[in-house]
This record gives structure tokens, sequence and C-alpha cells, in this order.
């Protein structure tokens, strides 16, 4: 049988795209392997929101084409927009290349030409079940300093309101039980005179057995009212996400955030005084400016918000943003060293976060079947959790459970489902 290979970096709209692709390839007959050489197709999905993201992906690039020929390499995503003569510099002029700009039907109909296999439905990809993304904004035009996505992924766009509910429709009735809804800053959706919560509220009242989530906020864009309101919603998981990326007013305003920490205090709360409620964040240290009074604002603000888990970046300058021709860059070392203190404190935060749920039992959703004979799932607060299915059946993914949890670690939980 002949094989492809996909190999993606990045965020979770590289995930769908990636999924969408993999499943064309699987019903046109193709069988998904990690072996290059042997491979009809490799598919590498590029990511350039960080430096080092994007040289593994260019190294990996130079690892396909010295196993297969260049016109068998679909180069796309983030990078395939920005560095174009680059990768044709690696694999040669007869690379694939589909800019990150292009949504997917244009990303399958490009791959198609490639594969010569037929095009497959849009429906949620099979092969993230029994999670259902579903792409509702498209693009970035948010414009904070440091970020390549606008030039990346180009103007923003929203899908249909229709489009959205008939995928979330489809997706439960095939059995999907978690919808997870896409955008850059997806507090930009608009439809008819509504936002993305009017959309939220009718996801909610859709039939079935199913959760839901949304990624990526933007707080600038998001009122606590909004929060409140997502919070009250029956199906929703009990998580926000709120990237903060810095705990200082100065930085936030040459970040081009368009929020102070006032603005930021008030969605936080909301999520806070929820019972049982998860609040995540990204935050970014050693963007150009930042002082330690600045540093030490950031590291005041995960102290107050105590965030449940904190995805924490260096400052990676990406040719081609505001920031990078900012000129007060904060020495290497300096970055260092502000990470490494912390993530300690983050680290400690997500291990107590964890720790605190011995004892009680959490609803779960079953996402992989035993491996090492530990079931793999997440809570309804979107915590991982390993467990031990002592049911005396077997647990498929789609499955939703309730598991006793014994302990917890900075990755997540650990427990026993009985019943
Ligand atoms: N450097 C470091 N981190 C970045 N992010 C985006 N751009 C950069 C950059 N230039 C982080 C932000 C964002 C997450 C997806 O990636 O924290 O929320
Ligand atoms: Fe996703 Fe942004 Fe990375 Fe592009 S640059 S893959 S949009 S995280």
């Amino acid at each position: 049988m002949p094989t492809f290979v996909v190999k993606t970096f990045g965020c979770q709209f590289n995930e769908l795209y990636s999924a969408s692709v993999a499943d064309m390839l699987e019903r046109a007959g193709l069988e998904q392997s990690t072996v290059l050489d042997q491979a009809s197709l490799v598919v590498i999905n590029t990511c350039a929101v960080r430096e080092k993201a994007e040289e593994k992906a260019f190294s990996f690039l130079g690892e396909a084409a010295r196993a297969v020929d260049a016109s068998r390499i679909i180069f796309m995503g983030c990078s395939a927009t920005l560095d174009q003569e680059r990768a044709k510099r690696i694999a040669g002029r007869e690379l694939n290349i589909i800019p990150g700009t292009a949504g997917v039907e244009e990303v399958l109909a490009r791959v198609q030409s490639v594969a010569a296999c037929v095009q497959s439905d849009l429906a949620a990809p099979r092969s993230l079940f029994p999670t259902a993304d579903i792409e509702v904004v498209r693009g970035c035009e948010s414009e904070c300093t440091y970020c390549i996505v606008p030039r990346a992924r180009g103007r923003e766009t929203v899908v249909d309101a229709g489009v959205i509910l008939r995928e979330a429709e489809e997706s439960i009735q095939h059995g999907f039980r978690e919808l997870l809804l896409l955008g850059q800053n997806i507090n930009r959706y608009h439809w008819n005179g509504g936002g993305l919560i009017d959309l939220l509220s009718v996801i909610d009242r859709l039939n079935g057995d199913f959760w839901f989530w949304f990624l990526s906020p933007h707080p600038a864009y998001f009122r606590r009212t909004e929060v409140e309101c997502f919070m009250q919603l029956n199906h929703a998981e009990r998580h926000v996400h709120l990237p903060l990326q810095s705990g200082s007013d100065s930085i936030l305003r040459r970040m081009n955030r368009r929020y102070s920490m006032a603005d930021y205090d008030a969605l936080a709360r909301a999520v806070r005084s929820g019972q049982g409620w998860r609040l995540t964040t990204d935050i970014i240290v050693g963007f150009p400016g930042e002082t330690d009074e600045d540093f030490e604002a950031t590291v005041a603000a995960v102290h107050r918000y105590q965030f449940d888990e904190v995805f924490l970046a260096k400052y990676s300058d990406r040719p081609g943003t505001p920031s990078s021709t900012m000129r007060d860059k904060v020495p290497r070392k300096t970055i260092d060293e502000r990470h490494s203190a912390l993530l300690r404190v983050v680290q400690d935060l997500s291990l107590r976060s964890n720790a605190g749920m011995a004892g009680r039992s959490v609803d779960v959703l079953v996402v992989k079947a035993a491996a090492l004979g530990m079931t793999f799932g997440k809570s309804r607060d979107g915590r991982n959790v390993w467990f031990d299915n002592q049911t005396g059946m077997s647990l498929r993914p789609g499955s939703f459970v309730r598991v006793t949890v014994d302990h917890g670690s900075r990755e997540g939980l650990y427990g026993v489902c009985i019943d």
C-alpha cells in the first residue's frame, strides 16, 4: 500500500488542517507512516510563531528532501507563506508550496492534485476523534507587535454560522463528543449582528451528549458579561484560556494588546469566581523593553491569578513584525534567567492545581484507549487524566466516565475508574 508522512508543527489550526489532509489521503487508499524514504507523499505543516519551531520544520524539510523527490513533498502552513525561497533552496524548485493563507478547501484541492486523489467532504476529520475541531474565524488582523500570524495567515474571515452549525450537528451525530471552535482571535466572530457568545449559545442548545470549548479568546475583545454568559452554558467545558502575555501595562501597550491589567483583571476574576473553573494563559518573557519591574509585574500577576497552567514562551524575534525593529531588545541571558525563574513558579502552580484534585471524582472524556494499562482522557476542566480502568469493560474513545483521582502531577491527574 502506498504511504504518506504528515509532520505537523505549531497550533491547533495546523493540527486540524493536517488531520483533514491525512483523512483525505487515507480515504484515497494511502496509509499513514513515519518512514520518509518509502513515502509517496510527505506533507510538512509549518509554524512560524517562534524561531525554534520554524528551524525544526526547515530541518525536517532537508531530511525529507534527502529521502524523496521534491515533487512528492508538500510544504504548507505559516513558513510556507513567509519563506518560500528558503524552502526551495533546501528542497529544490519542484517543491509544492501551499501558503498559510490558504483555507482548508484550497489545501485539500492542492494536495489532491499532487497526490492524484479525490476530494473528501469537509466534515470534521475522523483522526481527531472524539474531538471535532471546527474553524470559525480564519486569519488574524489583531496586530500584536510580536506576532507573525497576521502576515503568515492573512486577512481575517469568519465562517458562515450556518456552515458552523451544520458541522457541529453532523459531528455530534457522528459520535464526536467534544467540539473545539477555533479562531486566532475568536472573539472577532460575528454573524448577522450576533457575536461569539450568540454562536456558543446556539451550539449549547444542540441535542446530544457533548462538551464544547473554544480557542483562543483575546482579552481586548472579550467582555466580562460574555465570560459570565459562557460560564452558564450547559455543555461548556469548565475552562477558559485567557492569554495574558505580560503583567505590565507598559509592555502590554508596546505589544499593542489593547487591554490594560485592569481590563484583564475583570475577566480573570469572572473565571475565578466560578467553582471548579480552570484558568490558563500564555505569557511571553523578554519582550523588547521589558525591565525588571515589568517582569516582576508579570510574576505578580501569575501569583495573583494562580493560573492552573501557563504556556510560557521566550520572546522570539520574528522578521517582519513591528517588535523586530524595536531597539531595546532584552539580552538573551536575561531572557533565559527570567524564563527559568517564572518556569519554576508556573510549574509549581500546575502541580498544586492538579495535586489539589486528589480524592475527588471528575467527569472524563476518553481520548485514547488503554496504552500500557492506562486509559487517557481529558477532564471537563481540560486536564490530562490517566486512569486505570477497573470497570471490567473496554472503554472506547468518546466514552464519558467518572474517575476518582488518586494524585496529580505537573502534567495532569492519575486515578481509577470503577463504574
Ligand atoms: N515570541 C514568543 N512567543 C510568541 N507567541 C506569539 N508570537 C511570539 C513571539 N514572537 C506566543 C504568544 C501566543 C502563543 C500562541 O505564542 O504567547 O499567545
Ligand atoms: Fe499556528 Fe501561529 Fe504557528 Fe501559524 S504561526 S502555525 S497560526 S501558531
